[in-house]
Order: C-alpha cells, then sequence, then structure tokens
C-alpha cells in the first residue's frame, strides 16, 4: 500500500467529519451528539466498537489484523484522539462554524477526523498487519479529564494496549513548520495542578483594623512569599511554574473582608517536586496564617501528570516516520511546553508517545493560537496525521 496516496484519498472523508464536528461541538465529559457521530461513522466503516465508557462518552473500537502469525501477532497498539471542545464563542467566520454556544477551538474535531481517517485506512488493509489496533476517543481532555476515567474503566485492557500514540494538530511548538510532525522524547509537556487558598480571617469596620484580622494583608504577603518557592527552594535548572491567577475578595472602601480567595496553577515535569511545591505552598500558609491572625485553608488538586514520551517508542517511531516521508516533515522539539494534557495518564500505564502535527490556520491573515475564538487549523495537512497513524501501526505490528 502507499500510505501517501491512500490518506490523500481519505482526505475528503476527514475534511467532512472534521466540518461535521466543528458544528456540533460539546463540553467535558458530556458528548452525546459527538459521540452518536463518531459511532454511526464507525459502523459506516464496519468496525467493532464499545460507546460504553465515561457513561456513553467515551468509545473504544478494535481493529484486529489478519496478516500471517508473527512476533508482533501479540502486540496491541492504542491510537488516541480527543473529542471535546471549549466554551468559546467562534468568531472564525468559517461556513461551517460552530452552531452552538461552544467552539472546537483546540482543534480535537480534527484529531477525531483524523483518527477515522487512519482507521478507514487500516480496516481496509488488516492484510497487512497482525496484531490488534484499538482506537481510543475520549472525552473531558479540556476538563475535568477524560483519559483517566478511560483507564479506570479498561480502556487499556481485553486486550491489553503494549503501546500508545497520539496526536496534536495546530502549532504547539511556535518553532515546528507547518507540514511537520514535531517530536521530543522524555518530557513534551508539563505536569498541571490546581491550588485554591482561602485565607478567612475577622472583619471589620475599615477605620478600625485593629479589631480585625485583615485577610487582605495576609493575601498580600502570602504572594510574595509564595514566589520565594521557586525563587529559593528549587534548583534553577529544574523547569516549573507557580501562577496566581485569581485573588478575590472585599467589598469597598470602608469594610475590611472576612476571606479572600487565591487560586492558581503549578506545572512542572516531575511528581517529586509536584509533591514538594504542595508541601510548602501549606507551610507558608501555616506560617502566614500563625503570624498574621488568619487561618488558610489550602486545597491542592492533583490534575494531569507531565507527558513524557518514552524514549524506544520515539526513536522507532522517528525511524518510521522518516522513511516514510522523507526528514524534512520531522522537527525535533527543542523544549517542553508548559502547558497540560491528559495522554500524560496513559504515559503512565503504557510506553508510548505523543507528538504533534503543526498545521495553523489563517483567519483574516494570522494564526490565533489554541483556545483563541478565531483558531483554526489547515485541513490539508490531515493527510499527515492519517498516514502518521497509519505508519506508526505497520511499523509497529507488520
Ligand atoms: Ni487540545
Amino acid at each position: 500500500m502507499d500510505i501517501k496516496l491512500a490518506s490523500q484519498a481519505v482526505l475528503t472523508d476527514m475534511i467532512q467529519w472534521r466540518r461535521d464536528l466543528h458544528q456540533i461541538p460539546e463540553l467535558g465529559n458530556e458528548l452525546p451528539q459527538t459521540v452518536a457521530y463518531v459511532c454511526h461513522v464507525l459502523e459506516e466503516l464496519g468496525i467493532d466498537y464499545d460507546s460504553s465508557y465515561v457513561e456513553g462518552n467515551g468509545i473504544v473500537a478494535l481493529i484486529d489484523g489478519q496478516g500471517p502469525k508473527s512476533e508482533t501477532s501479540q502486540r496491541v497498539l492504542a491510537m488516541r484522539a480527543d473529542m471535546d471542545g471549549l466554551p468559546i464563542q467562534e468568531a472564525t467566520g468559517l461556513v461551517f462554524s460552530s452552531l452552538n454556544q461552544n467552539m472546537h477551538a483546540c482543534g480535537h474535531d480534527g484529531h477525531t477526523a483524523i483518527l477515522l481517517g487512519a482507521a478507514k485506512i487500516l480496516q481496509a488493509n488488516r492484510h497487512l498487519f497482525s496484531g490488534t489496533i484499538k482506537l481510543i476517543f475520549q472525552p473531558g481532555e479540556e476538563y475535568p479529564g477524560g483519559a483517566r476515567p478511560m483507564i479506570e474503566e479498561g480502556a487499556l485492557d481485553n486486550p491489553r494496549v503494549t503501546r500508545i500514540v497520539g496526536i496534536h494538530e495546530g502549532q504547539l511548538d511556535p518553532n515546528a513548520p507547518s507540514g511537520t510532525i514535531a517530536y521530543k522524547a522524555g518530557a513534551l509537556m508539563a505536569s498541571m495542578d490546581r491550588f485554591l487558598i482561602e485565607i478567612v480571617g475577622k472583619g471589620w469596620h475599615g477605620a478600625y483594623p485593629e479589631q480585625a484580622h485583615d485577610p487582605i494583608v495576609a493575601a498580600g504577603q502570602l504572594i510574595t512569599a509564595l514566589q520565594t518557592i521557586k525563587s529559593r527552594n528549587i534548583k534553577a535548572s529544574q523547569a516549573h511554574v507557580i501562577s496566581i491567577t485569581r485573588v478575590e475578595g472585599g467589598y469597598n472602601q470602608n469594610i475590611i473582608p472576612d476571606c479572600v480567595e487565591l487560586e492558581g496553577t503549578v506545572r512542572t515535569f516531575d511528581d517529586e517536586l509536584r509533591r514538594f511545591i504542595h508541601q510548602k505552598i501549606d507551610q507558608i500558609a501555616q506560617g502566614i496564617s500563625q503570624a498574621m491572625g488568619v487561618t488558610c485553608r489550602v486545597t491542592y488538586d492533583y490534575k494531569y501528570p507531565a507527558v513524557l514520551n518514552d524514549a524506544q517508542v520515539v526513536e522507532e517511531s522517528v525511524a518510521a516516520l522518516s522513511r516514510q516521508f522523507g526528514p524534512d516533515r520531522l522537527f525535533a522539539c527543542q523544549e517542553a511546553l508548559m502547558g497540560g494534557e491528559d495522554f500524560a495518564f496513559y504515559l503512565k500505564e503504557v510506553p508510548g508517545a505523543y507528538f504533534f502535527l503543526t498545521n495553523p490556520g489563517m483567519i483574516e491573515g494570522a494564526f490565533h493560537g489554541h483556545h483563541h475564538p478565531k483558531f483554526d487549523v489547515d485541513e490539508s495537512y490531515f493527510a499527515l496525521g492519517a498516514a502518521t497513524f497509519v505508519s506508526l501501526a505497520l511499523d509497529y505490528l507488520a
């Protein structure tokens, strides 16, 4: 089979599927219309699936190879797409713009379409490989997380997945040229945690602060003190971010409020560092509580771990893609991103790799970034995306 030709041949289908999905974006772990659409396409392709995951919002489909029995027969390659959109009002002006209040502003419509395109090719060429391909269509990547419930419900079992790959489209590495597959062994994307600190003091008249336990002054101390975790407690060479992104409290000019809330995000590439930062936030909050006569309640949510690509899978994949497309289509990312991605959970279970398909789309002459109301992608590169999945599958299973 000529993978490039086969991928070009399903391009029209993929664009149609993407545009249909683009018009009906849904949020989180509630994707009834999206799941119904994907199931319908899988039925048309004659691919068996189970759509009972995450209460009917996640799909696992299987394509069994019919090639001769060999040492690869026991292998199970999972290929994953996320299907959820964002609560953004689309402003692209595209003819196939969203018909509701949400938007596929991160390209997950394209991920789903590209994986369906690859599935169509692989389903028609089962004689070319042995082993099993498992298609994972998950909800909730943006929030609250769909990978974890998929795994807990057995998406990686029966048959047990031995390798997993996934692709994100758009322009994630700012240096990657259009029409490339970007890769990186090891850390690719950061962990993503959220913290909330409720500072509870005692409110009073603004003219008599001596009677109050002022949570606003305590919040000021806390905001400054939390910066010292990065600057004083952690090696400069260990990449991480601690950002306070919301401060809220108070009423007007003559009332000291009872309570102030701080919320923020922590990004790292290391689980131990996540626990250390959590501990330090707790410690500093308790110290300031004592010193300032307030109570700080810290909530630390461990959301997504870091995306850590398996070095061997990356090496084998890059070799296979390079043979298929030539080295010019590949781009080595020089540094990891501080953004997060719940594909990380699969990589904690099985070796695998996540790649970036670079295909920014122009609206009014410019590319607007991910999660922007004018985000768009270049659909012509869907063929490269599908060809990537097919190449990786045939390299591993044939
Ligand atoms: Ni995304």
